[in-house]
């Protein structure tokens, strides 16, 4: 054979050439050298003690291994399409390095649990990085929330003035869904972490081995059970996109909302200049492109599971060319919500909330007509009554072109005799806010209870 292919032997005729390149993965799975190299090296450590191959053996491959390592990390590396994948290139050019000793590393082992072993340890470290990146991004909403304690915005339903509410609890919303968003990941983590290689192509290996050896080498909880499973399974994958366009469908929520608060109309925020752009030919502008990226981007993190669901949709046990497809959605979904979470932690941080303005917004539209409600059936009212009396009250005042505290007395009661000079005690913003002390309302002492717990639960 004539190829520098490492499954040449059964073969009379070299590979067409635009097969070899359409059925490479190299351009994209070399970004898992790292992983290749440590699998193999503790699978190298394992053949050795279990007297596989001998120790002279195992530290001629080993030596090896760690000089194509930094040889890959000094970019001084030449990937070969013609070698298809990182495992054959690493492969190939530990032999051109050391001999033929370096076909030894591949005793008792598939190309198929290599490459289920790779994708598990490079996810380990990402699922690690982007938890990374949601605690920074935790602790910019958590720093928005103490500083906003005595800011006060309307609340919306239906993107309606419903009811005002502090920032700090808008922002501490946030930090809800991506404390959920953490746990997800937390447990596909946990999930993810099971040592596959020991599973050959699908059967199982005839050599003796020792996987929980090689788990204990590589950090794993545990080896899988099934070795058709351990090769067929991409189920950590699915599971880290799932958890990822939860997490997209959160920011672009919270992208939305600042694109809203940014405007004209709103103006509630403003993002800091280094975050936004201008355009061309209107000087006036400035532009969210970050929050409106980041809400762009969301789609193809939605995109990137369905491929992965549709990819791995009835594929026959074991192994199938097809499950190659799973790395670059994968990648692509790290890689957006990585840099989707990086930028969002620095620029809620660096967000300039305008607290006169979010007021004077909040003391619009009638927000505290709910209060006035609530008087009513303090007083006696059945609730279906009071909620008549205030929306004839709220009609009174559109007419009339005035807002809720502006009214009368003699107005008030002209809708409730029921209603007495201190009503007007309950229908200032802070009233009506503060009125909600039950746990998870937005009054300040419920607010400041929340964020002492979340500071308490981040110190641990
Ligand atoms: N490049 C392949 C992939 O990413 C590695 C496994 C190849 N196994 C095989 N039997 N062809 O899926």
């Amino acid at each position: 054979m004539s190829q520098d292919k490492l499954w040449g032997g059964r073969f009379n005729q070299p590979t067409n050439k635009f097969v070899e390149e359409f059925t490479a993965s190299i351009n994209f799975d070399q970004r898992m050298y790292r992983y290749d190299i440590s699998g193999s090296i503790a699978h190298c450590q394992m053949l050795a003690k279990q007297g596989i191959i001998s120790s002279e053996e195992s530290a001629i491959i080993i030596a090896g291994l760690e000089g194509i390592l930094a040889d890959i990390d000094a970019g001084n590396f030449e990937f070969k399409v013609s070698l298809e994948d990182i495992h054959m290139n690493i492969e190939a050019r530990l032999t051109e390095r050391i001999g033929l000793v370096g076909g030894k590393l591949h005793t008792a082992r598939s190309r198929n649990d290599q490459v289920a072993l790779d994708i598990r340890l490079y996810l380990r470290d990402e699922v690690a990085a982007v938890l990374n990146y949601l605690d920074q991004l935790q602790e910019s909403l958590l720093g928005q929330a103490e500083a906003n304690l005595d800011t006060i915005m309307p609340g919306f339903t239906h993107l309606q003035t419903a009811q005002p509410i502090l920032f700090s609890h808008h922002m501490l919303a946030y930090f809800e869904m991506f404390k959920r968003d953490a746990g997800r990941f937390a447990d596909c983590a946990a999930r993810l972490n099971y040592l596959p290689l020991g599973a050959g192509a699908l059967a199982g290996t005839t050599f003796p081995i020792d996987r929980e050896y090689v788990a204990e080498l590589l950090g794993f909880s545990g080896v899988t059970r099934n070795s058709l499973d351990s090769v067929s399974d991409r189920d950590f994958a699915i599971e880290f996109c799932a958890a990822s366009s939860i997490l997209m469908m959160h920011l672009s929520r919270l992208s939305e909302e600042l694109i809203l608060w940014s405007t004209a109309d709103f103006n509630f925020i403003e993002l800091t200049d280094a975050f936004c752009t201008g355009s061309s030919i209107m000087p006036q502008k400035k532009n969210p492109d970050v929050p409106e990226l980041v809400r762009g981007k969301t789609g193809r993190v939605y995109g990137n599971l369905l491929s992965l669901l549709t990819l791995m949709k009835s594929l026959p046990l074991a192994y199938n060319k097809d499950m190659q497809e799973d790395k670059e959605p994968l990648f692509d979904t790290i890689d957006t919500v990585k840099g989707s979470l990086k930028i969002f932690a620095e620029m809620i941080a660096l967000m300039q909330v305008k607290v006169p303005q979010m007021r004077q917004a909040a003391g619009r539209g009638y927000s505290t007509a709910t209060d006035v409600a609530d008087y009513c059936v303090r007083k006696g009212l059945p609730f279906r009554q009071a909620h008549e009396v205030v929306g004839k009250t709220v009609r009174y005042c559109i007419e009339k072109n005035k807002e809720i505290d502006e009214l009368t007395l003699d107005e008030f009661r002209a809708f409730s005799p029921l209603i007495d000079s201190d009503i007007y005690a309950h229908v200032t913003l802070e009233a009506s806010v503060n009125a909600r002390s039950a746990t998870g309302g937005t009054a300040r002492v419920a607010v400041e209870r929340e964020i002492a717990r979340a500071r308490a639960e981040r110190q641990k």
